[in-house]
């Protein structure tokens, strides 16, 4: 018989299924499990992209209006068939949006009109994309494994104008020493790869921004995580085991912990300074991930910093 202050058909079967006499005298441990997340609706398990659009939605509805013009001037977003949502008629996808927050940072520090930029690391290159659309770069270099600059190459070469593409050299890791043997770059980029990298790969890295390079960018984790419920540890403990090896952060920390954090940042702005002749122009928090961090080095600056004011001009987690 119909009840008149009764639950929907819905909420009956949660009732039924969630509900049981077990599940609501269990005060210990209810609230990350089933019968919880039929109260709260935010089951991690299955609301992966829900919460990837929820926290896109969020960083778009915070952007300045610099950085909308910066990802507006970004075309041919959409090929790759992006994950997105929209704001204000845009569509939005993380790869950009964190492209523009990076742009953001560099671009108060460093001239990118007219430079030479080198990126270690592209991936796909999106922030090789990003930084062309919006600025005059003379050359734009990547150095990368030859399969990843298979990927980047046909991809860039699809997303930007000719004249555009023209203006960027890929380097495979085999041939950098020769090829670079006697270029200076304004400014090298290194952005989420350093820590998937060997220890000594990344020194000599290092020791070729510190000959070759006026400025540097890092954007990469203060350190090592081990929680499993953060990825299920899905693809198995060997999986594990390499990620803990690479990079010079390797230090496990709890991710979600801001004084944790904010303990291991003095070892990320040492740890990337390419050399004793270089100094930190301004490090900061890169959000929205609780774990990375961003720095900006710059090589014989230190009398022309203004030393405090610049330095100390990011956010803290
Ligand atoms: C996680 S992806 C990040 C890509 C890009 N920076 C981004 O944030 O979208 C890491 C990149 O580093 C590159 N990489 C890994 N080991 C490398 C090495 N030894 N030398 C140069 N690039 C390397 C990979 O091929 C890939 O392009």
């Amino acid at each position: 018989m119909h009840d008149k202050y009764g639950p929907s058909r819905l909420r009956a079967r949660h009732d039924k299924i969630h509900a049981t006499d077990e599940a609501v005298t269990e005060l210990a441990s209810f609230k990350a499990k089933p019968i919880n997340f039929k109260i709260g609706f935010w089951d991690p398990e299955v609301n992966g992209t829900r919460y990837l659009k929820a926290l896109l939605y969020n960083l778009a509805a915070d952007l300045s209006d610099e950085n909308w013009k910066r990802l507006r001037r970004i075309g041919n977003r959409d090929i790759g068939n992006p994950i997105t949502i929209t704001y204000d008629g845009e569509p939005v996808c993380m790869d950009y949006l964190l492209s523009v927050l990076e742009l953001d940072f560099i671009a108060r520090h460093v001239e990118l009109d007219g430079s030479r930029a080198l990126e270690i690391g592209a991936g796909y290159g999106r922030t090789c994309h990003t930084v062309l659309s919006n600025h005059d770069v003379r050359e734009y270099h990547i150095i990368d494994l030859p399969s990843s600059l298979k990927l980047s190459s046909g991809y860039l070469r699809s997303v930007l104008p000719q004249e555009q593409f023209s203006r960027i050299h890929f380097t495979s890791i085999h041939d950098v020493d020769t090829r670079y043997a006697d270029t200076r770059f304004d400014v090298s980029l290194n952005i989420n790869s350093f820590a998937e990298m060997n220890e000594e790969t990344i020194d000599a890295y290092l020791a070729l921004i510190d000959v070759h390079s006026d400025y540097f960018y890092i954007r990469d984790p203060v350190g090592k995580y081990l929680d499993p419920s953060l990825d299920g540890h899905a693809e198995g403990r060997e999986i594990v085991e390499m990620a803990l090896s690479t990079g010079k952060l390797r230090d496990v920390i709890d991710i979600h912990d801001n004084r944790a954090i904010a303990a291991r940042t003095p070892a990320f702005v040492d740890a990337y300074r390419p050399g004793p002749r270089w100094t930190c122009v301004a490090d900061g928090w890169f959000r929205p991930w609780s774990y990375y961090w961003q720095a900006l080095y710059g090589k014989d600056q230190a009398e022309q910093l203004t030393l405090g004011a610049q330095a100390d001009d990011e956010p803290r987690p």
